[in-house]
């Protein structure tokens, strides 16, 4: 019987024919990003043999972290996300910890004029909740996640995007683990799909999923898109990726995804002119017709 103070957690037991009745709907949430949506499948057995399809986005209820060093895109696939869903008429809520809201707004209007999407259709359904301007939100977890709550229940939001959480454990880094769990917690309890930034240093590796907090963020959450750059240095990469050297190759990986299969190559990142991130062929491609092109 024990000393008689403990209690059995009944409510955390269930057969899984109990579970899965509670279990979402797998399909894709498009993230409008050109060329990322369709490295998302799913595998379906056709005529007793494998096959994969696209799932057109990232999974459904998904908390993916999106991670990667100064300057290599992750804020404007955080927007762009946004905007998408929001013309879709599937509101946003959007935590904005480095940018002041209006800094945010203007880069959302950016977005929505490059991908010809009608910034009417996106106004009223991305709804921006201003961390960067609070210490509140930013210090007490608590107030950030009823904030949170009310935005959702208020504007019945299906999305969530957080930049970044990194800016809610500045000071302190061995919070960050706890911090993201319980966002992570929440965001599951409230059935959002969500992207959340995370910052890397340049000190991590380069093309790794980890992220300052050390372990905090790729193995709480269900997936991590890891972004990168690097500097072209050498002829040889020079005549491969048509990149001069002293110019930026960049690149983005899938480094796991929980409720779905995804494609594991590195693909060249572009961010265009009229700032849009927009995934190209994989590496390995690039090389291969390369060398291709060298023997004939
Ligand atoms: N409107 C734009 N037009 C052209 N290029 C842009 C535009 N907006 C951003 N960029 C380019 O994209 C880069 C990446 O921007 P982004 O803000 O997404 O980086 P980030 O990964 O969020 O960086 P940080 O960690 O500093 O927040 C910018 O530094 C800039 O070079
Ligand atoms: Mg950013």
């Amino acid at each position: 019987m024990g000393d008689g103070w403990r209690e059995v957690d009944l409510s955390s037991v269930m057969p899984a024919s109990e579970a899965i009745k509670k279990a979402p709907k797998l399909f894709g949430v498009p993230t409008g990003v050109e060329g990322l949506d369709d490295l998302f499948f799913i595998t379906v057995i056709e005529d007793g043999k494998p096959k994969k399809v696209p799932l057109g986005g990232i999974p459904y209820r998904a908390v993916v972290n999106v991670t990667g060093i100064p300057d290599t895109g992750k804020s404007l696939l955080a927007e762009q996300f946004a905007v998408k869903q929001a013309s879709l008429g599937y509101p946003v809520a959007f935590v904005t910890v480095e940018s002041p809201a209006p800094f945010v707004s203007q880069g959302l209007l950016q977005r929505a004029n490059a991908m010809g999407i009608d910034w009417n259709s996106v106004e009223d359904n991305v709804i921006l909740i201003d961390a960067a301007s609070s210490s509140r939100l930013r210090e007490d977890t608590d107030v950030l996640l009823d904030t949170l709550a009310y935005v959702i229940r208020e504007y019945d939001t299906k999305n969530v995007v957080i930049d970044s959480i990194t800016g809610l454990f500045e000071a302190r880094e061995m919070l960050a683990r706890q911090i993201v769990r319980r966002i992570f917690n929440f965001l599951k309890k409230w059935g959002q799909t969500a992207i959340l930034v995370s910052q890397k240093r340049s000190s991590h590796e380069e093309e790794s999923a980890e992220a300052a907090g050390g372990y905090a963020v790729s193995h709480i959450l269900d997936g991590t898109i890891v972004l990168s750059k690097r500097v072209i240095k050498s002829l040889w990469e020079e005549r491969v990726f048509g990149i001069p050297i002293g110019d930026l190759l960049r690149t983005i990986r899938i480094d796991g995804m929980r409720l779905c299969g995804h494609d594991t190559r590195t693909h060249l990142l572009e961010i265009t002119e009229t700032g849009l991130v927009k995934v190209g062929p994989p590496l390995s491609e690039i090389v291969r017709r390369r060398r291709e092109e060298v023997k004939e």
